[in-house]
């Protein structure tokens, strides 16, 4: 027998058993790796006489190509066997019983902002983010509240710097001046997000959540502000009627600046929103200050708006009936089994809110 039929039969031998990809790496290795037996066949063409030569080259190119004819072949076989493996393995039996599976639920104040953000884009608002950390600039001085400004100190803030120039945002409003620069008037954007204040107490926590508003166009008025307050309020607390009071305020970013307080009154031990005697404080608003336009790259004499910011925190606990803010942030589970919301009911306006 020849060196090559030698060859050859060995390899008939080898090649049938070949059950992997990896078996079949090792016999390509074996007979095409860097001393294998067809490489070292061809090493020895140069010791040939020219005539012997011619003959072997091109048995040696015929078994060569075979070999390697079969390798592929066999490739191809084996990886379609793993592919109708896993086809048979990955099936779904459909008519299984579902497997019961802890859910989670989602946190009161992720449900009240997917629900305001559902409300305001009924009438056109769209959803703007800011960063947590600011500067001091945007936080303060170009809201117009300079560094002298009472209303700092009213801020307890958490400052990140010896120099103060970056800071845990004290409120949403900073993100009205980075909308504003950022793009072209009219600007109507509503900001949720959080909060820092170095303050803690049953109604107060470090970080709260707060929602921003803002309406920037030709010729908006108070009386937008208005329409859009009572329309938010009705909705969110999905009521028909709501008891509005603005109350004349001072904000450095706003003038004219009022709070908002709505009726409410108790009924068996509950609270109930809209209507009665008491008033409850749920927001900071006015007209935007010319000042604030101007640093925002806004012309003011062209265009104005209002702005407003409420504690979405706060609102979460008047609708859903929780009474210590702190028990949002101590992440105790039962607690959010209690209060927290189906992960699939995504509140929408058409398909209602909270129900
Ligand atoms: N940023 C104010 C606060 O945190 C609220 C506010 C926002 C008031 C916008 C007026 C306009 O108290």
């Amino acid at each position: 027998m020849s060196d090559l039929d030698k060859i050859n039969s060995i390899f008939n031998a080898k090649i049938d058993s070949v059950k992997t990809k990896e078996d079949l790496q090792n016999i390509k290795t074996e007979f095409f790796g860097k001393n294998g037996k067809i490489t070292q066949q061809f090493k020895t063409l140069g010791s040939l006489e020219a005539n012997d030569r011619k003959d072997f080259a091109s048995n040696l190119n015929k078994v060569k190509d075979n070999l390697s004819n079969q390798i592929e072949k066999k490739f191809l076989e084996i990886e379609n066997a793993e592919i109708n493996d896993k086809l048979k393995n990955e099936k779904v039996d459909v008519t299984l019983p579902v497997r019961p599976f802890q859910r989670g639920k989602i946190h009161p104040v992720s449900q009240v902002i997917d629900e305001i953000s559902s409300i305001f884009s009924e009438i056109g608002f769209s959803v703007a983010e800011g960063p947590d950390v600011e500067t001091e600039y945007n936080n303060f001085t170009a809201l117009n509240t300079p560094e002298d400004h009472p209303a700092r100190d009213m801020h307890d803030t958490f400052y990140l710097e010896k120099n103060k120039k970056l800071l845990l945002r004290t409120h949403t409003s900073p993100v009205q001046i980075r909308a504003m620069l950022s793009g072209k008037p009219p600007f109507k954007i509503i900001v949720p997000g959080r909060t820092y204040r170095c303050d803690s107490d049953q109604t107060h926590a470090p970080m709260f959540h707060q929602l921003e508003g803002l309406h920037i166009d030709k010729s908006i008025t108070m009386g937008h502000l208005k329409g859009c307050l009572d329309y938010f309020i009705k909705e969110f607390f999905e009521v028909k009627n709501v008891k509005m009071r603005f109350r004349p305020s001072h904000f450095p970013f706003t003038e004219p600046s009022a709070e908002v307080d709505i009726g409410y009154r108790i009924e068996n031990e509950k609270i109930v929103i809209g209507e009665g005697n008491k008033w409850l404080e749920v927001l900071g608003c006015g007209m935007v200050h010319p000042n604030v336009l101007k640093n925002a790259k806004v012309n003011p004499n062209k265009y104005r708006g209002f702005a407003f910011g409420m504690g979405i925190d706060r609102l979460a606990m008047l609708k859903y009936g929780i009474n210590d803010l702190r028990a949002f942030f101590e992440t105790d589970y039962r607690w959010l089994n209690h209060f927290g919301f189906d992960p699939l009911d995504v509140p929408t306006n058409y398909r209602g809110l909270s129900k």
